[in-house]
């Protein structure tokens, strides 16, 4: 492999453990302000020191984090529809490779969507977008998006994942299902997990050490950091699972000790009640 291309997969997954916490803040390309999000800047900042990448888009990169930051930027690539369309996932590409090499990004992202009717065309953007990535020795990682109405089985995310390494992935993104170690044990590439829909703590925690320990390489996990009810916490305790091989209620304890040092991030204020609208009286 190429020096440049090594390099930059090693500031990812990182040679110590040979794993990673890749921090997903890329929602807003298709979801808008997402909760946790809205103020996405101020969101991540604190997270910054525990992430070993920062997934997201180019407009947020550069609306909200500073460039002197020191964190490898993993570009998602790809979009094209939002949470309203029918289609959603029927994704292009909506960055150039030039601007994703003049914000010196480590990685790109792109979806595909497997089984999908027009599986054909997020796979063969997403295989130009792998062969442009090479000639600047920029890994590619392939997200195995899964449809709303498709089953998310293993032999379904084993499908996706050898499909997405096989066209070309350094790295392949994919869901956490039972028997998950078919999955990566079918996969070249290190498989990360994404941690999907916000569950409670501690649940993030047993899926991303239950991934692990069925071979993962780490997480790319999202909603189940950044709307933790401690974020800060929520990423320290995932990186004990992911680079220390904490059990689970190892990595529970920590969450609850450091949200308790920390304090719970301050809580939404309750909407003030409306003001009763004055009575109008029937008729004049
Ligand atoms: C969708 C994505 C995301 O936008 C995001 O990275 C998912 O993160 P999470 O599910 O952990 O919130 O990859 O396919």
């Amino acid at each position: 492999m190429d020096w440049g291309m090594q390099n930059r997969i090693s500031r990812i997954i990182k040679p110590a453990s040979g794993r990673t916490v890749m921090l997903a803040v890329d929602h807003g390309y298709f979801m808008g302000p997402t909760t946790g999000l809205e103020k996405l800047g101020r969101a991540v900042k604190p997270l910054l020191p525990y992430a070993d990448t920062l997934m997201l888009t180019r407009g947020a990169l550069r609306y909200y984090i500073d460039p002197g930051v020191d964190v490898p930027i993993t570009l998602r690539m790809s979009g094209g529809t939002s949470i309203l369309n029918k289609q959603l996932l029927h994704e292009g590409s909506v960055c150039s490779m030039e601007d994703a090499v003049r914000l010196n990004v480590s990685c790109v992202a792109f979806s595909i969507l497997v089984g999908a009717e027009y599986e054909r065309d997020t796979i063969l953007a997403f295989t130009k977008m792998v062969d442009e990535a090479r000639s600047y020795g920029i890994p590619s990682l392939c997200v195995t998006a899964v449809g709303r109405d498709m089953v998310r089985d293993a032999r379904y995310m084993a499908l996706a994942s050898r499909m997405g390494a096989e066209l070309g992935a350094d790295i392949v993104k994919t869901y956490y299902v039972e028997g998950f170690r078919k999955v990566v044990e079918s996969c070249p590439v290190p498989v990360v997990i994404a941690g999907g829909k916000k569950i409670p703590e501690r649940d993030a925690l047993q899926m991303a050490h239950d991934a692990i320990s069925a071979g993962a390489a780490g997480v790319d996990m999202g909603r189940n950091i950044f709307q933790a009810e401690n974020p800060v916490a929520m990423i320290q305790a995932v990186r004990a699972v992911v680079h220390e091989n904490a059990g689970v209620d190892d990595a529970y304890g920590l969450y609850r000790s450091l949200k308790s040092k920390l304090g719970a991030k301050a809580k939404p204020r309750a909407k003030a009640k409306a003001k009763p609208r004055a009575k109008v009286r029937a008729g004049r």
